[in-house]
């Protein structure tokens, strides 16, 4: 069965041979699904003796957010992995700063080790988040636009990869027989109606736009044939999406520290951008395209929707009526 199997799949080595990329890409690419591989190993046993995975460190990443174990064991599994090939640095959400690798090199990598780290402890789906770019200096990228290679890996009941170098997106699966392409070629988000992804819990705090839009599609629920999906991890999120089509919204509210949304330029959303454009989607702030935007700072937030592309063409006109996402 295994070698039936083997021999009808693509692996993701002979994908990458395939791609337009430059060799340091494809090595950075082939080095971050070792480190996944160890991770999903060590999320598949957490809770176990010894493997205490959600436990809190008791330090605090440079946003604030509270560090798990495995937030920091997953920065250290992929900066090992990283650290001996041509790259120039490494960004991760778990560090302030950029980690130097190479001078030399004209290449970076950004990552969030490990997505979704308030569901460790629930056996739900996880993931890692990167970001392949031309360095450019300490600061980081400049748009989103100029990434090489961008992805995630889930790790739930299947261990998985969603890539794009450039010329659509792809989805892999970790086999007894490694990396493995998914049937059917480039991975196309369906306009179906609609599953809509909200932390419904902030209404409260909704700016009009937002609320107006969510007012909208539950009132049409029926014609919409709408329901509602939040997992608490982007990648499980994004992945359900590129699946089955509808609307994450990640927007900015009126709490304290949410002018921007919660979630990270650099290290979430431009990668999952260029997946969900290379995948027919689309993915804005709710003024601008999420690539277009230009980084400010490494760790900066952005209010994030991304989707089907007609379902959030649909938020935009929204949005257009009142400037504030
Ligand atoms: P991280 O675990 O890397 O900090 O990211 C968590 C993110 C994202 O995965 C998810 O969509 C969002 O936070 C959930 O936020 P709320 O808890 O505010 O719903
Ligand atoms: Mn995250
Ligand atoms: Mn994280």
């Amino acid at each position: 069965m295994r070698d039936r199997l083997s021999s009808v799949m693509t692996s993701l080595q002979t994908f990458l041979e395939h791609q337009p990329c430059s060799q340091t890409v494809k090595q950075t690419i082939l080095a971050l699904a070792d480190a996944a591989e160890a991770i999903a190993q060590l999320a598949a046993q957490t809770s176990l003796s010894g493997h205490q995975m959600a436990a809190v460190t008791g330090g605090n990443n440079s946003d604030g957010d509270s560090q798990k174990q495995l937030d920091v064991i997953s920065d250290e599994l992929i900066f090992n992995a990283l650290k001996s090939l041509p790259l120039n640095s490494y960004f991760s959400e778990e560090q302030e700063h950029a980690q130097p690798i190479d001078s030399e090199g004209g290449i970076s990598v950004a990552c969030d080790p490990l997505d979704g780290s308030s569901n460790i402890d629930t056996n739900l789906t996880i993931g890692t988040i990167f970001s392949v770019f031309p360095h450019t200096g300490a600061d980081g990228p400049g748009t989103g636009r100029s990434q090489l290679a961008a992805g995630f890996f889930a790790y739930g009941p299947q261990t998985s990869l969603f890539l794009t170098c450039g010329q659509g997106s792809f989805g892999f699966a970790l086999t007894d027989s490694g990396w493995q392409a998914y049937e059917g070629g480039a991975l196309m988000i369906p306009a179906r109606k609609c599953e809509f992804a909200i932390n419904a819990s902030n209404q409260l705090y909704w700016f009009q736009p937002v609320s107006a839009y969510i007012t909208s599609l539950l009132a049409n629920a029926d014609q919409n044939k709408v329901n509602m999906r939040w997992l608490g991890s982007l990648v499980a999120d994004a992945f359900r999406i590129f699946r089955r089509g509808g609307i994450f919204l990640y927007p900015a509210d009126s709490r304290p520290g949410y002018e921007q949304g919660r979630l990270r330029l650099v290290y979430e959303a431009n990668p999952i951008a260029y997946l969900v454009e290379q995948a027919g989607g689309r993915a804005t702030d709710g003024t601008t395209d999420i690539l277009d935007i230009q980084a400010e700072s490494l760790h900066q937030r952005v209010p994030f929707i991304f989707g089907s592309k007609e379902e959030v063409e649909t938020f935009l006109s929204f949005s257009a009526e009142q400037d504030v996402s």
